[in-house]
This record gives structure tokens, sequence and C-alpha cells, in this order.
């Protein structure tokens, strides 16, 4: 039990550094909260129409669901503590301390969490996000293709075992994206790109 609640705080501490906040002080873009949708993921990023800062940002949240993942991977005795520290660096992501619990929706970190997990599963999910973005012209609806499609994947590859852990991972992006389902709903949703 310690294990798990010593990779779980170190999934969570990796999960809650926010990348997007931190890289738009530094690039000099000003405060994210107070940017477009106020996300702190890569999508409002480049609502700055700063390209390379929405890049690093999705970069920087995809890593640090990786690096949970593979350093636990690496250094833990069971592979329940490797989910564990998924769930944990997602949960870091969505709910930071260090921003008062109010961080991101989880995609980019997703990402790079199934990339780690079976790589196989994290670039047909990479290829459901990347392609719907690219034709479909919006962020959240590729997202919650890419994690709503990721449980099923896995089975679908023979990965069953992480059914129940990618279906919390999709359900926790889901109720991050309730706004944005509202709006897709209502054909109200910003294209890529869009200032608000
Ligand atoms: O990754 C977040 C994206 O799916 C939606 O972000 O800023 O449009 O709410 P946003």
């Amino acid at each position: 039990v310690a294990m798990l609640l010593l990779w779980g705080a170190i999934g969570y501490l990796l999960g809650s550094i926010p990348t997007g906040v931190i890289l738009a002080r530094v690039m000099g873009l000003g405060d994210l909260r107070t940017i477009g949708s106020g996300n702190i993921g890569a999508t409002n990023v480049l609502r700055t129409g700063n390209k390379r800062a929405a890049a690093l940002t999705l970069l920087g949240d995809a890593l640090k669901g990786a690096i949970a993942v593979l350093l636990a991977s690496a250094f833990a005795s069971s592979y329940d503590a490797v989910q564990l520290a998924a769930l944990a660096a997602l949960i870091g992501h969505c709910f930071p301390v260090w921003l008062g619990f109010r961080g991101g929706k989880g995609v980019a970190t997703f990402l790079g969490i199934m990339l780690a997990l079976v790589p196989l599963a994290g670039l047909i999910a990479c290829a459901i996000w990347g392609l719907t973005a690219k034709f479909g012209k919006i962020s959240s609806l590729a997202a919650l293709l890419a994690a709503g499609w990721t449980p099923i994947v896995l089975v679908l590859i023979g990965r069953g075992d992480l059914f129940a852990l990618a279906t919390v991972l999709a359900i926790l992006i889901y109720l991050r994206h309730w706004a944005n389902i509202a709006r897709l709903r209502k054909g109200t949703e910003p294209k890529i790109g869009a200032k608000s």
C-alpha cells in the first residue's frame, strides 16, 4: 500500500506541473487563465497566436504523463502501481494543487500516458485526435473521440486488462469537457485557432 501511495503521489506531482501556464508566462503571453477559454492546455495557448508555445505545451503535457508511466514501469514492483501513476498524473493535470485545483482537460497528458503504456493504442489515439483535429478543426471533438475510442481499441488489440483504467481516464476527460460538449451539441464550439 505504501508503494501504491508513493506512485500515486509521484504521478500526481508530475501531472500537476502546469506546463501551459508556465510557458505562457515565460514566453511573455500573459496569464493563460485570462485568455480565450481560460483553459491551461495547448488549444488555449494557440489562441494567443503563438504556435511554438502551443506545440511546447502539447509536448510538455504529454511528456509528464509519459514520464509518470515510464518511471513507474521501470521502478515500481507492480502493474497496479503503473496504472495508479497514470491515473494520478491525469488527476494532477486536471486538479493541480498549485492552481487551486483548477487545471486542464487532460487531453495531451492522456495521449502521453497511452503512448507510454501501450504505444500502439497511444498511436491510434493520436491518429484519431490528429485526423479529427485536422479535418474537423474542433479540438474538443478530437479529444472526445480519441479518449472515447481508446478503451475499445485496447480490447481490440488484446489489452483488455487496461479497459477499466482507460475508461476511467476517458470519463475524467468527458467530465472536464462538459462545457465543450454542451457547445458541440449547440453547434457553437469554436474552431481550432479561433480567438474566442
Ligand atoms: O484540450 C482541450 C480542448 O479539448 C478544449 O480546450 O480551450 O477549447 O476548452 P478549450
